[in-house]
């Protein structure tokens, strides 16, 4: 992983400037051999997301930190710890988004979609910044996707969003998954567990890591998903809350699991699962790869009634789901799914010579402008390094203009795997090229 330099007071400034510069620390270039994943990944979500009638929304990276404060929460660790504050040159305390639900709620009451049909079902790709410790799954610059169906309280729409997410993970050809699924209940459900929470901590506080005593006191169902050995040691045997829950959050929870049942999609109960954000109600779920814990959950999302409300809207029940599309791709390769590779281009133009050059550059642009994928590298003057290129590409036929060809207004045709070359008018190549090109469909 890559570190800033570090600039030490005696250093000569031609040193400086012979250093490498890297990558911020758990940050990440998607390398052009990489970009087939992406692609993979990304197309199935567009197809998936607009198969469910989700329309897509963009929102800004940065916004002012006050929404992440209200929203995801001022005792979370993301906005506690993690969260990339700046103040602007206005003065203006602005962050970079650690998360995109509360940006798509504040989006959904500034553009009064209140007013269009509920539920607003919207979905959302982009980059996310939590200044975390980067480790194995942890970056500190990641992608997510979002999905979001805000206007509707009913515990249908909870298994929607359950079944795209799960969908996605499917769809992409990844094995061994699980659902975990919790209802957190609503505020007054949760004030009673809560209470009965910190009566079974209150005997066991010195038995805590210190992250759990200060959360004991501002966020305390944080204690239960504690990573650490002692704490998840005392969690398992805390009083769960699912036994007090009011008769309202209890059978939203029964009917949600129903239409899991229905769609008999694989659920485990994890009565330690609180999702790490303020907003939620009710439902919470994550998706996790089998052999590993939460450290590595693939995705998760829940409800979250308040939100929209918290952030100055009316009262509006949502429901919405978030997966962290690095993570997806290290689990596609560990599991080795066969990924598509990009539409290759079966034809290459090859040039010698200044004139041939221009004539290729003008051949290549008419050839684009036909929908006729091709490659070319007019920085390389050699024909031998252009045809090896060709030839790396896995190439079938390349266009080759010289010196002669350009005076003539000719191209040969070189069949790349026979050696074969024929010369074609200039005129008819675009034809000629579609003919052969026909083999490929
Ligand atoms: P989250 O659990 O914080 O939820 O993040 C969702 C997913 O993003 C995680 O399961 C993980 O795959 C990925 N992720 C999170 N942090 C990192 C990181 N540092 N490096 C790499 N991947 C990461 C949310 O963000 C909620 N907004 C989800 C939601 C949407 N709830 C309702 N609607």
């Amino acid at each position: 992983m890559g570190r800033p330099r570090k600039i030490r007071p005696e250093q000569d400034l031609t040193d400086i400037k012979r250093d490498p510069i890297q990558t911020l620390s758990g940050m990440k270039d998607v390398l052009p051999e990489d970009q087939k994943y992406w692609d993979f990944v990304v197309r199935k979500i567009h197809n998936l997301c607009q198969c469910y009638g989700f329309k897509r929304i963009d929102t800004p990276i940065l916004e002012e930190s006050s929404l992440f404060e209200r929203g995801t929460g001022k005792y979370t660790d993301i906005v506690e710890k993690e969260m990339y504050i700046l103040k602007d040159k206005s003065g203006q305390t602005i962050a970079l988004r650690p998360e995109a639900t509360p940006g798509i709620a504040r989006a959904y009451i500034e553009h009064g979609m209140k007013n269009r049909s509920q539920p607003v079902k919207l979905y959302w790709i982009g980059p996310m910044f939590r200044h975390s410790r980067p480790q194995k799954g942890r970056l500190r610059e990641f992608h997510q996707f979002n999905f979001e169906a805000i206007g509707s309280k009913s515990p249908g729409q909870d298994a929607e969003i359950i079944l795209l997410s799960w969908n996605i993970y499917k769809g992409l050809g990844i094995k061994n998954l699980s659902i975990q699924i919790n209802s957190i209940g609503c505020l007054d459900c949760r004030a009673k567990y809560i209470a009965t929470l910190k009566d079974y901590y209150k005997g066991n506080k010195t038995k805590l890591c210190s992250d759990c005593k200060r959360r004991l006191e501002k966020n305390p169902l944080r204690l239960l998903d504690c990573k650490e050995e002692k704490c998840a040691r005392l969690a398992n045997k805390a009083p769960q809350i699912i036994d007090t829950l009011c008769e309202n959050c209890h059978d939203h929870f029964k009917s949600v699991l129903e239409f899991l049942d229905e769609l008999n999609l694989p659920y485990i109960l994890n009565p330690r699962l609180v999702r790490g954000l303020d907003y939620y109600t009710r439902t919470v779920f994550e998706i996790w790869p089998e052999e590993e814990k939460a450290q590595a959950s693939l995705g998760g999302g829940g409800r979250y009634d308040r939100l929209v409300e918290e952030l100055g809207g009316d009262p509006t029940p949502a429901v919405g789901f978030a997966g962290g599309i690095e993570r997806i791709i290290s689990k596609i390769k560990e599991q080795k799914i066969t990924v598509p590779e990009k539409e290759k281009p079966h034809i290459f133009l090859a040039q010698l010579g200044e004139l041939a050059k221009k004539k290729a550059m003008k051949l290549f642009e008419e050839l684009l402008k036909g929908g006729i994928p091709i490659g070319a590298s007019f920085g390389k003057d050699s024909m031998k390094s252009q045809l090896k290129l060709a030839d790396r590409m896995g190439i079938s036929y390349t266009l080759i203009i010289g010196q002669k060809e350009a005076l003539e207004e000719t191209v040969i045709i070189r069949d790349m795997e026979t050696g074969n070359q024929e010369i074609v008018s200039g005129d008819k190549i675009i034809q000629e090229i579609q003919k052969r090109l026909k083999s490929f469909k």
